[in-house]
């Protein structure tokens, strides 16, 4: 896959997406990630590309066309349409079926807003689609892009390990993961619960799903009603502490 941004500040990118996965699976070719300076594609001499907002109010505007002028020269370039994003705290909030759903597309082109954010007419001629990281407001689309590109690259055949990395992750099937223990069996006087050192397979199995199901009951409300669950699934809820 290829990523595209296009943003006030370039420089913010490789501290973060060279590094760890994201970092190798771009060594290994499984994702090519290129940041383009918006400023290079201002039609203003001294590369402006803000402007106070039509109607009053306060702070100022990105521009449409230094934007429009980059993504017409990025799909120039590679003779092809990206799907185009705009990162924004109006858009849909990312969640993993986003992501997924992102993670099919040959390429994303990425516009990170600034100030006030960007001239409506640009997300209407390009039918840029809105994300939202959640509900609050951050100084820049640039962090916003870095999240959905790393949680897009992670969905990328090849780049876990395994698929089962992310199968049995949080939000993958609507539930939260449930909790993991590593050595030592007993921390600070706390033990690991013993059924994840029976070795019986089954019985960890359930208890890993009951887990989930009732850490998602607690902490997510709005998980949990939308989630559908399964004769067994109420089984294993009700028999909880049978296997701690
Ligand atoms: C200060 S914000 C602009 C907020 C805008 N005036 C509003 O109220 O919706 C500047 C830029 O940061 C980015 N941004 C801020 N919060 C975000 C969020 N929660 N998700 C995605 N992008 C966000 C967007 O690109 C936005 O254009």
């Amino acid at each position: 896959m290829r990523v595209d941004i296009l943003t006030l500040f370039p420089e913010m990118f490789p501290p973060v997406l060279d590094h760890s996965i994201v970092g190798r699976a771009r060594k290994k070719g499984l994702l090519q990630v290129c940041c383009h300076q918006l400023r290079q594609f201002s039609p203003d001499p001294r590369g402006r590309v803000d402007d106070t907002v039509f109607g009053g109010g306060q702070g100022m505007l990105l521009a449409a066309e230094p934007f429009a002028r980059g993504i017409d020269e990025i799909c120039a370039h590679l003779g092809w349409k990206p799907h185009i994003l705009y990162m924004s705290p109006r858009g849909k909030v990312l969640d993993q079926e986003a992501a997924r759903r992102l993670a099919r597309q040959p390429g994303l082109l990425i516009l990170c807003g600034h100030y006030e954010g960007v001239d409506q007419r640009l997300l209407e001629e390009y039918q840029a689609e809105e994300i939202s990281v959640g509900d609050f407001v951050l100084t820049g689309g640039e962090l916003p892009a870095m999240i959905v590109t790393d949680a897009v690259s992670r969905m990328l055949p090849g780049v876990l390990s395994e698929e089962a990395c992310f199968t049995e992750e949080s939000h993958y099937s609507g539930l939260l993961e449930y909790p993991q223990y590593t050595r030592p069996e007993v921390w600070r006087g706390r033990p690991v619960p013993p059924v994840l050192l029976s070795g019986h397979h089954e019985n960890i199995r359930r208890w890993r799903r009951a887990q989930a199901l009732a850490v998602t009951r607690k902490n997510r409300p709005d998980l949990w009603e939308r989630f559908n669950i399964t004769k067994e699934d109420r089984e294993i809820l009700e028999k909880l502490e049978d296997f701690t």
